[in-house]
């Protein structure tokens, strides 16, 4: 019911922390990948890797934002492996400058930042989306899964771009799901993952001083954390296989938090 091998998944961002490590679970349960990235030499290293457990992984160069190079970036991956069964929508982030100051308030931020931001996280998830869903649609089946984050569902003071942005995205997540059902039957489905707190390469100066003990940032999440830690990168990856597989067939429009019971606490 959870298998996933001999599926054909596509991520994009993979050159990032939670990509790679989706990516070497996925080859691990014997899906064949399509790795996406706006620099191929970026994904080198990945590839290695996946090899190196007998896994299978192509790389491909594209922006998520630029429609034209996806499309390109389709045909080639159908041509390669003849269809597209799950997407995963990693690409995003946040940007230093869409983020306040912390003496500053919401009348100093960027606007250019807040839009850069804006179009990363939202039509960065909507243009692939519409790209690979095409041929989902086509296929009738196909599984899409949007990375989204905590700073939704509980405000996280000063960062204001990124969380409105993936704001917009899961309710494009729950608008989509609800598209495909009614258009084109029940086998295309669209949710999102939310993951709490995960140490990676965006986030790492924020949370944790060279000494390796927490900011106060990092101390201000642990406390509002009832499993008292940040996730471990690889904690994800158990609930993406699982809304990719046969396991999650009735389950779409939904976005499911993996925060260590976050987004559950009052703090009190
Ligand atoms: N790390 C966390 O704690 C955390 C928490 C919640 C949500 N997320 C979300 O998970 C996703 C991955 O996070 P991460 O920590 O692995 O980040 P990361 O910075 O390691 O990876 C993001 C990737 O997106 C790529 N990217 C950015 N703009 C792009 C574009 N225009 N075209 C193609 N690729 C582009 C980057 O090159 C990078 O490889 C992001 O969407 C992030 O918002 C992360």
């Amino acid at each position: 019911m959870f298998g996933i091998k001999d599926k054909i998944a596509i991520i994009t961002g993979a050159s990032g922390s939670l990509a790679g490590s989706i990516a070497k679970s996925f080859a691990e349960a014997g899906v064949k990948l399509a790795l996406l990235s706006r620099k191929e030499s970026s994904l080198t290293e990945l590839i290695e890797e996946i090899n190196a457990i007998g896994g299978s992984a192509k790389a491909y160069e594209a922006d998520i934002l630029d429609e034209k190079s996806l499309e390109t970036v389709k045909d080639q991956i159908l041509s390669d492996f003849g269809r597209i069964d799950i997407l995963l929508n990693i690409a995003g982030g946040n940007l230093p400058g869409a983020t306040i100051g912390v003496d500053k308030t919401i009348f100093d931020l960027s606007i250019d930042a807040f839009k850069t931001v804006t179009d990363l996280n939202l039509n960065g998830t909507v243009i692939p989306s519409i790209v690979f869903g095409k041929a989902m649609s086509e296929q009738k089946e196909g599984v899409i899964i949007n990375y989204s984050s905590m700073a939704v569902e509980r405000v996280i003071t000063r960062v204001a771009g990124y969380s409105a942005s993936k704001a917009a995205m899961e309710n494009f997540t729950r608008w989509m799901a609800v598209e495909m059902a009614l258009k084109f039957g029940e086998g295309v489905r669209v949710n999102a993952i939310a993951p709490g707190f995960f140490i990676g390469k965006q986030n790492r100066a924020l949370l944790t001083n060279e000494d390796g003990s927490y900011t106060q940032r990092g101390e201000d999440i642990i406390r509002n954390t009832p499993m008292k830690r940040f996730g471990e990168v690889e904690e994800l990856n158990g609930a993406v296989q699982f809304l990719s597989s046969d396991a999650a067939k009735f389950i779409t429009g939904i976005v499911l938090p993996i925060d260590g019971g976050f987004s559950a606490f009052s703090g009190v």
